[in-house]
């Protein structure tokens, strides 16, 4: 993880950097640091904790210069301290690097450098790179960082400075995300583009390999062998304000109000002009092709494979495709028995997550067709996978993915059915009900998201409690997971979420009187087994909360509270019945007082192992 910064112009470089700085604190938010050249220097400051505390450590005495780099952590390698945090440099200060990702080798690297007199100051993997440049360094500063990247092994986005060659950034990376903002008269740099959205929508997307060379009035890229690299502009689409909080106390929050339109955008050129059918004609696969299908995987982690859990469903009931849904950090080294008829679906809202990039590696080598879902264009894991669908959902900065999930869900119903079509497996009249279904969703969670006071008096009634249980079964179960999931991240409430048969087979012993159980209670097909389970952990004195379906007018007689969403197909049921457990969630973490937004020891784009 961690956030990358860096600008060269003729602006002073240090507001630029503790504001970019500060979009990309959801990457890390442990330690932070600067460097910046000044008086022909390189001044570094740093200090742990969040941005604030080096903001309030600069405040009377910010460096001056027009060049600089920037750094917020998330500690892999040595604590959070003030000599762990980056930027990181040799023992003179000439040569200052910032570091996302692991350098693997760095132990054999450093008792080499140690041996020859380097001394370090820190416990990390990056500070390698420092004394790695000062050691190899002959005049020539690029060709020294490619000497450097032939000596080092792991992922990586790095940024350097050279006290010997000030008017140049130079920046490389591999596995891990770097933009490159073009201005006029100034470039920026930064681990993603929230961070330089203010400033320019012009970038350049770096790829695995290249190396790029940045002054105030030029961006030259090259390969590690020298070969020049032209770069094509990618203009970002969306504006300054939809990386901003717009009024609302946490982008958690804004995010989850955020989702009609997250799900309008990502149905949007998807269903065909007569609004009956879906239209995937931008995947370039001919019907042939879908129907070859014999096996898919669905590959990824935390939210988005819960995501994938109800994917599984859908493929499995609409299209009739046997699905099997793994974790990516599980799959990647368990030789899964995969052909050239098998399609391994990844899904990731970042597009970065390292697990899920090297599934979707460990895939392709085994001969699989991929397909990525993903919410950021030109992400890595939607320029590795062979055909890429992206969700619409805008950035999500909260660490807690919430809209992200629902524009997911989506995608792969919609697939689901598309696929469904193809494969003649699905009837029409069923489709087009599925399809009419789909475009009420925004207008129903926007009903859904007027109506939420009794849900912030739960959460200030059961808030303080220290375990909590999800039940559901079918669909609900996997909806279960990923309230189970928002609430443990951000509350730190313990919520563990079951397949309500299971219940009986061991978790009934944790039921005690008084513990808060959050049952789901919307998938018709199995309504009646759900209320068996939940008359289990009522005998046990629990308190049962319910998310039932409007017009369910028995379920209060088994419960203590019922929270209804709109009625729905069953498939569609899950983007409703989420909403009110990430709302849950969010209002118990203010219960208790949570960061929200920042919740510990976590980030919110996972780029390491
Ligand atoms: C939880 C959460 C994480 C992510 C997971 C995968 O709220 O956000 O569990 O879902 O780290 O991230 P992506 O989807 O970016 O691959």
């Amino acid at each position: 993880m961690c956030g990358i910064v860096g600008y060269i112009g003729e602006k002073q470089a240090a507001p630029f950097l503790l504001d970019g700085m500060s979009k990309l604190e959801y990457r890390g938010y442990d330690s932070a640091g600067i460097a910046i050249f000044e008086r022909g220097k390189i001044r570094i400051e740093k200090c742990v904790g969040r941005l604030d505390a080096l903001k309030q450590k600069l405040a009377s005495n910010l460096p001056e210069g027009t060049v600089g780099i920037g750094h917020t952590r998330w500690a892999t390698h040595g604590r959070p301290s003030d000599r762990n945090a980056h930027p990181h440099a040799n023992s003179n200060g000439d040569f200052v690097v910032v570091h996302n990702g692991i350098i693997e080798n760095y132990l054999v690297l450093k008792e080499a450098l140690v041996e020859k007199g380097h001394q370090f100051l820190s416990e990390t993997d990056s500070e390698v790179v420092a004394h790695l440049l000062e050691e190899n360094y002959d005049g020539d500063f690029e060709e020294t960082v490619k000497k450097v990247l032939r000596m080092i092994e792991g992922s990586y986005s790095l940024v350097f400075l050279c006290a010997q060659e000030p008017n140049k950034i130079i920046c490389t990376k591999k596995d891990n995300p770097l933009v490159i903002g073009l201005g006029q008269g100034e470039n920026f740099i930064a681990s993603d583009i929230p961070a330089i959205i203010a400033k320019t929508r012009r970038t350049y997307i770096m790829n695995d390999g290249e190396i790029a060379t940045v002054t105030k009035d030029s961006v030259w890229v090259q390969d590690i062998n020298g070969t020049p690299i032209s770069k094509k502009v990618f203009e970002v689409n969306w504006n300054a304000e939809a990386a901003e909080k717009g009024g609302f106390e946490h982008f958690m929050l804004k995010e989850i109000y955020e989702q009609p339109k997250a799900l309008r955008d990502t149905m949007t050129g998807r269903v065909t002009k007569d609004g009956k059918r879906i239209d995937f004609s931008e995947l370039n696969w001919t019907a042939e092709e879908f129907a070859d299908i014999n096996k898919i995987f669905i590959v990824a982690c935390g939210t988005s494979y819960h995501a994938g859990m109800l994917g599984k469903y859908y493929f499995e009931q609409l299209a009739r495709v046997p699905v099997e849904v793994d974790i990516a950090s599980e799959f990647r080294y368990r030789s899964p028995i995969i052909d050239s008829n098998c399609l391994t679906i990844i899904v990731s809202q970042s597009g970065e997550t390292s697990d899920t990039l090297a599934a979707l590696k460990e895939a392709r080598r085994l001969g699989s067709r991929t397909l990525a879902i993903t919410n950021v264009v030109g992400s890595s894991i939607a320029r590795e996978a062979d055909q890429v669908v992206y969700t619409y959902a805008g950035p999500e900065i909260a660490v807690a993915s919430t809209k992200a999930y629902t524009t997911q869900l989506i995608v792969m119903l919609m697939l689901a059915i598309y696929v469904g079509e193809i494969k003649a497996t699905l009837p029409e009249e069923k489709a087009l009900s599925l399809v009419q279904g789909l475009k009420a969703v925004p207008e129903q969670i926007h009903t859904l998201l007027e109506n939420i006071e009794q849900l912030k008096v739960f959460a200030t009634q059961y808030g303080n409690s220290q375990d909590a249980f999800y039940l559901g079964r079918s669909l609900d179960y996997a909806v279960a997971l990923e309230g189970a999931l928002k609430m443990k991240e951000i509350s730190y409430i313990h919520a563990e979420a079951y397949a309500a048969g299971e219940l009986k087979h061991g978790t009934l012993a944790l039921i005690v009187e008084g513990v808060p159980v959050i049952a789901l209670a919307t998938q018709d097909d199995v309504y009646d087994k759900t209320i068996s389970n939940i008359q289990e952990v009522k005998a046990r004195d629990a308190v049962v909360i319910a998310i039932a379906l409007e017009g369910d007018d028995s379920i209060g007689k088994y419960v203590d509270h019922v929270i209804f969403v709109p009625r729905a197909d069953k498939y569609l049921t899950p983007l409703l019945a989420v909403l009110p457990l990430q709302l849950l969630a969010y209002y118990a973490a203010l219960t208790r007082g949570c960061d929200v937004d920042k919740p510990r020891n976590l980030a919110k784009s996972v780029t390491v192992e």
